[in-house]
C-alpha cells in the first residue's frame, strides 16, 4: 500500500488507513475478553430436554469434541455458568487450548497427563497425582478441586499473623466461600489468586490477578489499584519465542512494605510476595531483607535490575534471547531494554505446577557448576557459572 502520489486529505486519510492496517497486523497484546456463543459457557434455565446442563465436582474438563464431560450434573451455578473456574479451564484431552463455537478456553489442567505444551502458568497434573504418590504435592499449588491438602500448613514465609486457618495464605485446597464469586473471606481454589475476574470486559489487569481489596459487585466503587501489570500474549504462550512471549511488570525500587507493594509497584513478583512476603526483600531485615539490598544477598533477590550488576549478568540479551526457560520482567514492559530488566519469581517457578519439585522451571539437579556441557534454567543469568572449571 502506498500513499506517497496523494495529496492533502486523501493522504491524510490514506496514511489512517495505513497505520491502522499495521497496527491491525502487529502483535498486539490479546484483550482478556471471552468470545463465541452464550451457549458455549451459560445456560439459561440448567435444563434441557427436561435434564440438567451443569456440572461440578471433581472430573469435569472438555473432551476432545469439546463437550463437557465428567463430574456430575448438578443445580444452577453462579452467573448461569455451565461450571465452575475449574471444569471450564480443564481438558480430559491434551490440548491447551480448546477452540470451539467462537470460544477460545485456556486449559490450565489437563487430566491425562502433563501437555508438552504448557501455557505460560505452567499445569496442575502433576500436582493432581499427589494421590498416587505425596512427593507430588510439591509439584503445583494444592488448589481446591484439583488436589487436596499440602503436607506444609502455610505459604512458605509468610508472615506471622498474616492468615488464620483456612485462609488463602494457609491454603488453597480450601473451598471457596459460596456467597459468590466476589471477595470472599475464604479465597481458597482458582480464587485465592484470582480474586476477582471480569471475563467479559478487559480492565488492565494482567491475567485477572487483582489483590483483596474490596470491589463492589459491578465494580463501580471501590479499590482497583491492586492489580499485576503486564501484556499478555495472545496465547499464553501455547507457541512461544524470544520474541513471542507474555511481557512482565518488575521494579528496581526496594519495598517499603509488602503489605501496599502491589498498589505501589503492580508487579508480578509484588502479587506472590502476597502471600511468601519474607521470600521478598523488603527494608525489613527480619522479614529477610538487607539493609544494603545488595551482594552479598540472605535470599534469591527478585525486584532488582541484573544488567547493571556487570559481570556474567550482562551476558543475558533479555531483549534479543528472551528465555521463556528464565523470563525476567521489565521496569515499564511497553519498552523493555537490557538496562531495565528485573529477575522476579516467574524467573524460576511456574505459579500452577510444573513437571519439577518446587514449582521450577526447569531441573533443577542438571544445574551443575563448571559444566559447560549444561545450559539454560539458572545459566541463563549466571552465565559463568557453567564455565569448565
Ligand atoms: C467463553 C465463555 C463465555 C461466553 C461465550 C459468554 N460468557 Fe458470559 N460469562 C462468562 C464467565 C466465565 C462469567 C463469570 C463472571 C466474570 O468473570 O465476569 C460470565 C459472566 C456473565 C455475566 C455477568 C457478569 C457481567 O460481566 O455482566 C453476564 C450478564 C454474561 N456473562 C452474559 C453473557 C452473554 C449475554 C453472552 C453471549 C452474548 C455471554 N455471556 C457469553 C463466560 C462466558
Ligand atoms: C498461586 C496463584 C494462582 C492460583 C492459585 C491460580 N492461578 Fe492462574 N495464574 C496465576 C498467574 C501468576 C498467572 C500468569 C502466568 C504467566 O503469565 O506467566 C496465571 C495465569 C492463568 C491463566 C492464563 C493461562 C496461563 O497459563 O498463563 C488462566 C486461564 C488461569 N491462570 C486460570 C486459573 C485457574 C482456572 C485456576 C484454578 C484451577 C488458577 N488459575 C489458579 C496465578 C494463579
Ligand atoms: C464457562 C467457562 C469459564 C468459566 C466458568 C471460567 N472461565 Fe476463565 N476463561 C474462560 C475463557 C474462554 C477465557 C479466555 C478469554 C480470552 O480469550 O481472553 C478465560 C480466561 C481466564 C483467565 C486468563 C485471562 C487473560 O488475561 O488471558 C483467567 C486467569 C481465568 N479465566 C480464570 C478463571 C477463574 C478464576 C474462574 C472462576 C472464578 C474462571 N476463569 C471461570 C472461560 C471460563
Ligand atoms: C493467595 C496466596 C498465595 C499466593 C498469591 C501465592 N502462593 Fe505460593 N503457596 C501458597 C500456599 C498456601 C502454599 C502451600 C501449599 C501449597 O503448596 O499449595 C504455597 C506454596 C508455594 C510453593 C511451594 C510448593 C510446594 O508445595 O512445595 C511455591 C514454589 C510457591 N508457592 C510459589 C509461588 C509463586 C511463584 C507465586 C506467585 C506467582 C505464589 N506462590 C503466589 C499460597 C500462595
Ligand atoms: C533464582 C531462582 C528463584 C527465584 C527468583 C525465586 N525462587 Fe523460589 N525457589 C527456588 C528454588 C531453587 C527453590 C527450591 C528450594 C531452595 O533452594 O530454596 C525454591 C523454593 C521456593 C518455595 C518453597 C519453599 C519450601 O519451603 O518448600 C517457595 C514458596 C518459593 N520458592 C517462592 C518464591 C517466591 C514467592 C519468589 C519471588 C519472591 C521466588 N520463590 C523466587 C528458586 C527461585
Ligand atoms: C533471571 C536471572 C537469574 C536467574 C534465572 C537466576 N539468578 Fe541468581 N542472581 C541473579 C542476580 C541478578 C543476582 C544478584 C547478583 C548481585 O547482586 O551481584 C543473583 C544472585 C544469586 C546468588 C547470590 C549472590 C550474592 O552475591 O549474594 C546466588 C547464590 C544465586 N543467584 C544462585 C542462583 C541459582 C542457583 C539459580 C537457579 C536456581 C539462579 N541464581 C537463577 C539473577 C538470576
Amino acid at each position: 500500500m502506498s500513499c506517497n502520489r496523494l495529496k492533502g486529505k486523501k493522504l491524510i486519510i490514506c496514511y489512517a488507513i495505513f497505520t491502522a492496517v499495521v497496527l491491525i497486523n502487529s502483535p498486539s497484546p490479546l484483550s482478556a475478553t471471552v468470545t463465541g456463543v452464550c451457549s458455549n459457557c451459560h445456560t439459561m434455565h440448567n435444563s434441557q430436554n427436561g435434564s440438567q446442563v451443569a456440572r461440578s465436582g471433581t472430573g469435569v474438563g472438555w473432551d476432545g469434541s469439546s463437550v463437557l464431560t465428567g463430574g456430575s450434573l448438578s443445580g444452577p451455578l453462579n452467573q448461569l455458568l455451565v461450571t465452575n473456574c475449574v471444569g471450564c479451564h480443564t481438558s480430559t484431552t491434551n490440548f491447551t487450548i480448546i477452540n470451539f463455537g467462537g470460544s477460545k478456553i485456556p486449559i490450565v489442567f489437563n487430566t491425562e497427563g502433563y501437555p508438552s505444551d504448557a501455557l505460560a502458568g505452567g499445569n496442575f497434573y502433576w500436582v493432581s497425582q499427589r494421590t498416587v504418590d505425596l512427593k507430588y504435592n510439591a509439584y503445583g499449588h494444592n488448589v481446591y478441586g484439583i488436589a487436596g491438602s499440602d503436607t506444609l500448613t502455610q505459604a512458605p514465609g509468610k508472615l506471622p499473623g498474616c492468615g488464620t486457618s483456612g485462609s488463602c495464605h494457609m491454603t488453597l485446597a480450601a473451598a471457596p466461600s459460596t456467597s459468590g464469586l466476589w471477595n470472599n473471606y475464604n479465597r481458597g481454589g482458582c480464587q485465592g489468586c484470582h480474586v476477582y475476574t471480569s471475563h467479559h470486559k478487559d480492565r488492565g489487569w494482567y491475567r485477572f490477578l487483582k489483590g483483596h481489596d474490596g470491589l463492589n459487585k459491578d465494580f463501580s466503587s471501590g479499590d482497583d489499584s491492586d492489580y499485576v501489570i503486564g501484556k499478555g500474549d495472545t496465547d499464553w504462550e501455547k507457541t512461544k519465542s524470544s520474541a513471542d512471549h507474555n511481557w512482565y511488570k518488575g521494579t528496581n525500587t526496594q519495598y517499603v512494605s509488602n503489605g501496599s507493594a502491589l498498589k505501589t509497584y503492580q508487579t508480578i513478583t509484588s502479587f506472590c510476595a502476597g502471600c511468601h512476603s519474607r521470600f521478598h526483600n523488603t527494608l525489613d531485615i527480619a522479614r529477610g531483607g538487607g539493609p544494603n539490598y545488595a551482594s552479598p544477598w540472605l535470599r534469591h533477590p527478585t525486584d532488582i535490575l541484573l544488567y547493571n550488576k556487570g559481570g556474567e549478568y550482562t551476558a543475558y540479551d533479555t531483549v534479543n534471547a528472551y528465555s521463556t526457560e528464565a523470563p525476567v520482567a521489565w521496569t515499564n514492559p511497553d519498552s523493555p531494554s537490557k538496562e531495565t530488566a528485573v529477575v522476579m519469581c516467574l524467573s524460576c517457578h511456574r505459579p500452577h505446577g510444573s513437571d519439577q519439585p518446587d514449582m521450577l522451571r526447569w531441573d533443577y539437579a542438571t544445574m551443575i557448576v563448571g559444566d559447560d556441557t549444561k545450559s539454560g534454567g539458572c545459566f541463563t543469568c549466571h552465565t559463568s557459572k557453567n564455565d569448565a572449571l
